[in-house]
């Protein structure tokens, strides 16, 4: 029997402000999912990144199994309730849809989800973001399943030598591709190099077995209005036929630029942080993202060990303080602030409504 892993997380209010979940909704969250351990799902894990409550559940119903997304939907709408009782910050922020229909996805909560074969020993990381878009794991992605200079694997290890397939969303025209890698490395490059419209969404080995799943939902593009950053999850497996654990987590030391940060409409630096360390609180952000890691055991979940509570990431977090001063420094002015065209999806056009009549025809 498959075991499945969820992830699905949302944002259903905070204090204060956008920068961490209350720990009462942590506890009412974990209790619900334990109630439910033994019947629907096999193990849970509660935590937060920021603003974003993540449940982390393993079961053996599937991806998109309507009873798994109707539990998580459940618990989002009795944490909002709790949220509204404190007059949190965005109370029921991410729950766009009133009523469920079968599946969170389109509703405003975040999945990634993965079933597989369990080996003889399966390793499984959950990173979890906050203050930016699905498209941040891009970068990653491509570093840790494509990179011979990441993945030192892909060189010496036979069993990674044939390389990966990666399944590209267009979030903007909802169509995917695939791209296999080494061979095309160049082209898959070509789209996600712009990760604001082309988001990984899966990566598989060649024989089709599941290495990492992420969540592609774009909040802004499913309420048609600014409702903050999607803040996305992603589920990776490590070792025997997969990059190591140290692998996967290495191209985080590399302090790149994402998209999010305060009002979600500007680049800052993605800060891989330890779980204590995930509020955002510096122009609510910067960026950040955490990292937990599992044993899954018949579908338990031994652990967690949180994977960026290591000195050896010292240097990154200073480098992304340091981008942090640097892009600051802009002010409202671009590349800190997003281009138009992302601008687009947030509350810049409001503005620019006001002055609409206001244009005048430059004489010749
Ligand atoms: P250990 O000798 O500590 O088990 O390390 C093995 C390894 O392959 C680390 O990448
Ligand atoms: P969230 O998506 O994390 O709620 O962020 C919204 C925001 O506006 C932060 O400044
Ligand atoms: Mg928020
Ligand atoms: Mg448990
Ligand atoms: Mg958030
Ligand atoms: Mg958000």
């Amino acid at each position: 029997v498959k075991t499945t892993v969820s992830v699905i997380k949302a944002d259903v209010g905070s204090f204060p402000g956008h920068s961490r979940t209350h720990p009462k909704i942590l506890e009412a969250a974990a209790r619900r999912l334990k109630e439910a351990e033994g019947n629907l799902i096999i193990d849970s894990y509660v935590t937060h990144c920021g603003d974003d409550l993540e449940l982390i559940m393993t079961h053996t119903r599937g991806e998109d199994d309507e009873e798994i997304h109707r539990l998580a939907w459940d618990i989002f709408m009795e944490c909002a309730g709790i949220a509204r009782e404190m007059k949190l910050y965005g109370a029921g922020q991410d729950l766009l849809g009133d009523s469920f229909s079968g599946n969170v996805k389109g509703m405003g909560p975040g999945v990634a989800e993965m079933e597989f074969e369990e080996r003889g020993s399966d390793p499984v990381l959950i990173f979890m973001a906050d203050k930016t878009e699905p498209g941040a794991w891009n970068y990653f992605l491509y570093k840790i399943f494509a990179d011979p200079f990441n993945t030192s694997g892909l060189v010496i290890d036979p069993s990674l030598h044939e390389g990966f397939i990666f399944e590209v969303h267009d979030v903007m025209e909802k169509r995917r591709i695939r791209f296999s890698t080494p061979e095309e490395s160049y082209s898959l490059l070509a789209y996600i190099g712009a990760p604001s419209r082309y988001v990984i969404k899966y990566v598989w080995k060649k024989n089709g077995i599941i290495a990492a799943s992420t969540s592609t939902q774009r909040l802004s593009l499913i309420a048609g209005r600014y409702v903050g950053k999607d803040d996305p999850v992603m589920i990776i497996r490590a070792q025997s036929g997969f990059p190591a654990v140290g692998e996967v987590l290495d191209p985080f030391r590399t302090p790149i630029l994402v998209a999010g940060w305060m009002r979600g409409s500007h680049h800052g630096p993605f800060m891989p942080v330890g779980v204590c360390d995930a509020n955002c609180t510096q122009f609510d952000g910067p960026p950040r993202v955490i990292c937990l890691g599992f044993q899954v055991c018949n579908g338990r979940l031994i652990g967690p060990a949180d994977m960026f509570d290591d000195p050896a990431f010292d240097g990154v977090r200073l480098q992304c303080c340091e981008l942090s001063n640097m892009m600051r420094a802009h002010g409202p002015f671009e590349p800190h602030r997003l281009s138009l065209s992302e601008m687009e999806y947030t509350t810049l056009p409001a503005v620019e409504k006001e002055f609409k009549d206001r244009w005048e025809d430059i004489p010749k």
